[in-house]
């Protein structure tokens, strides 16, 4: 090795300072557009290119797009197209030294750029569960030099230390929209019950959330449950006004329509694209099973109960014992302790009721929080 490239390899005290001063901003970064930036900087900064780009598989997974290289507005390419669709299909990193010697470089980019691509690294950037995701590219080695398999590494590893934050930023995206669009439904729905359903559902959202977490659920799951959970009882909308609203307890013909609601409200959210409306409708309909195979509408018992529905039985049920319905009073804490002990098993899951029981006053202190 010459004097003048030693002298050109950067210290590992340099790479650190670099990875450490990423650290935080990706670790922070929710937001998916400026997660893409940070990641590809930290990616040019460490293997010394001029650009650097992640390029990710689009929902038709038709397409690769970047917001990356140079910033103005999206990039879109076929997922077939030049060395990034290369690494995509064989999932393999590359490593080129002249793209114009090389018969998988799709030079259209260059053409309507007017960039002068030559040295080229593309790595495959996968999900934690292996699942491409996309590539990161890096363009032209600074000062006409050529990429190392030392980069690669440096480049790869930038992919596997970025990708947790980039899922992650991904699937907020993916909740935000989803929100919306359930908020419509919602809206729409809420406006034709009587107004205390509102609160109700707010607060079975942050107990099933909350006993979702304590069971020891992933956060991104925990909050598809919080949003889901909301739905349980849409099909109320299809319960007659004088049913819903009776004063009192229901004769046995007017409970079989009530029962219905939990149906009615998988049906009404089941056909959707939306995975998780579809969450929503396995709540819906299994929100009033019971572990003996007792409940309703299919009477399914113990583990065929997806455990969405358990948790929502659970808060569901809590909600309705501790505060005042049109047909009831709120039951006392004892009562309500008495009731989860003796059901414990048997109507609920019994690791959900020890979880309840043991965190009670943190789901009395949510309820409080959002009075009727
Ligand atoms: P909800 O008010 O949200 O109640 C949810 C669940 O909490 C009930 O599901 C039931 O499992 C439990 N729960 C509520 N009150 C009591 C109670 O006093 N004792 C016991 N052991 N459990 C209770 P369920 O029974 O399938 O009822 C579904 C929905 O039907 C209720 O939702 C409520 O909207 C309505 N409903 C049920 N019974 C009556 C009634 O007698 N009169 C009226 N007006 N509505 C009723
Ligand atoms: C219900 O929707 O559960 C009945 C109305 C209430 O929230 O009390
Ligand atoms: C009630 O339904 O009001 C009380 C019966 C029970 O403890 O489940
Ligand atoms: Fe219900
Ligand atoms: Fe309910």
């Amino acid at each position: 090795m010459s004097v003048l490239e030693d002298d050109m390899k950067r210290s590992d005290k340099e790479m650190l300072d670099i990875l450490f001063s990423y650290v935080p901003k990706i670790a922070e970064s929710k937001q998916l557009d400026s997660l893409l930036v940070l990641i590809a900087d930290l990616g040019r900064k460490f293997v010394l290119a001029e650009r650097c780009s992640l390029w990710l598989v689009s929902s038709d997974g038709k397409e690769l797009w970047t917001k990356v290289a140079h910033g103005t507005s999206e990039i879109r390419i076929p997922v077939t197209g030049g060395f990034v669709g290369y690494s995509l299909a064989y999932d393999e990193p590359l490593l080129i030294e002249d793209a114009y010697e090389d018969e998988r470089f799709d030079r259209s980019v260059d053409l309507k750029s007017g960039y002068r691509t030559r040295s080229v690294l593309t790595v495959p950037f996968k999900d934690s569960v292996g699942k491409v995701m996309g590539v990161f590219q890096a363009i032209n080695k600074k000062n006409n030099g050529c990429f190392t398999e030392e980069d690669l590494k440096f480049l790869q590893l930038t992919a596997v230390y970025s990708a947790k934050s980039l899922e992650s930023a991904m699937l907020f995206q993916e909740l935000e929209r989803n929100q919306e669009e359930i908020t419509l439904i919602l809206g729409a729905a809420a406006e034709c019950r009587s107004h205390e359903t509102g609160n109700h559902v707010k607060r079975v959202a942050k107990m099933s959330y909350t006993l979702a977490k304590y069971a020891g659920l992933p956060e991104v799951l925990c909050q598809k449950i919080r949003l889901a959970s909301t739905m349980h009882d849409l099909g109320k909308i299809g319960i007659p006004d004088e049913i819903l609203n009776k004063q009192g307890k229901f004769t046995p013909e007017e409970y079989n329509i009530m029962k219905s609601h939990s149906k009615m409200g998988h049906d009404m959210l089941v056909q959707s694209n939306c995975e998780l409306l579809r969450l929503a409708a396995e709540i819906a309909i299994s929100h009033h099973e019971r572990i003996d195979g007792k409940g309703y509408p299919l009477g399914l018992s113990g583990d065929d109960i997806p455990l969405s529905g358990k948790i929502c039985a659970v808060v569901d049920v809590f909600d309705a014992l501790i505060n005042t319905r049109c047909y009831k009073q709120p039951w006392s804490r004892e009562r309500v302790v008495a009731l989860y002990q003796e059901e414990r098993g048997c109507q609920f899951e019994a690791s959900l009721v020890d979880i309840l029981l043991e965190h009670l006053d943190e789901f009395y202190a949510i309820n409080d929080s959002m009075p009727d």
